[in-house]
């Protein structure tokens, strides 16, 4: 999904990266509050060294943001939390939460995968449980998108796994609306980094 919205990316004529967070060592915000020291010269980035930081750093330079992560017990995965954590509290302003320490406005979306089917987003409370993990994004100054891929097919071999699921099912799915979903992605690449392009245009 998020090799996709990096080609829709691209092709709307963005220069682009992934990041693939489980190849680095971090942690989740530690509450050292460097970030809200007086006289900090942050700038509303994290403090913290480890090997994220210098992620961090690419990301508020950037322009758009594209966080991708399973659905994990009916939230982002820790490593994608811990990420959020340590990209949005030092953004918060204690002074005045309505002026977020930003740079630069920076246009977020999220991508999910699950096992969980569409119909049951709303009865397990996933649009709020993963809307509010994207909306916390909209510091950075835009409404963040997000963007669901439903019954993903989970494993290479069925018959290895106790599972209930119906593997023809789920491999018609990634026949038939996985592609859809990749289209979807694609255009949300593309029309994030058009927006910006339009946002940079002179009025
Ligand atoms: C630890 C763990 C917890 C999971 N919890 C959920 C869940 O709460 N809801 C859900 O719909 N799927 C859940 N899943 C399924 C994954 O979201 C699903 O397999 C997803 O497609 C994995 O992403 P990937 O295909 O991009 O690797 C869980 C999977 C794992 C490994």
């Amino acid at each position: 999904m998020l090799e996709s919205a990096m080609k829709g990316a691209r092709e709307a004529g963005a220069e682009v990266e992934m990041v693939h967070l489980y190849g680095l060592n971090y942690k989740g915000c530690m509450s050292c509050f460097l970030c809200k020291r007086k006289g900090n010269t942050a700038n509303g980035l994290c403090g913290f060294k480890d090997e994220l930081q210098a992620v961090l750093e690419r990301v508020v330079d950037a322009d758009v943001l594209v966080v991708g992560s399973p659905v994990y017990d009916s939230f982002p995965s820790a490593m994608t939390r811990a990420f959020i954590e340590r990209l949005v509290f030092p953004a918060v302003n204690y002074n005045d939460y309505s002026k977020p320490l930003i740079r630069k406005p920076l246009r977020c979306a999220t991508i999910y995968t699950m096992n969980c089917s569409e119909d049951l987003m709303k009865p397990l409370h996933y649009d709020i449980l993963l809307g509010e993990s994207a909306k916390v994004l909209s510091i950075f100054g835009h409404e963040t998108e997000m963007l669901c891929s439903h019954e993903t097919y989970q494993f290479n071999d069925y018959s290895k796994y106790e599972t209930a699921v119906d593997e023809p099912t789920r491999a018609r799915i990634r026949e038939t609306r996985f592609p859809q979903d990749l289209q979807k992605a694609y255009d949300l690449g593309k029309r994030l980094v058009q927006q910006c392009l339009a946002d940079m245009e002179p009025h």
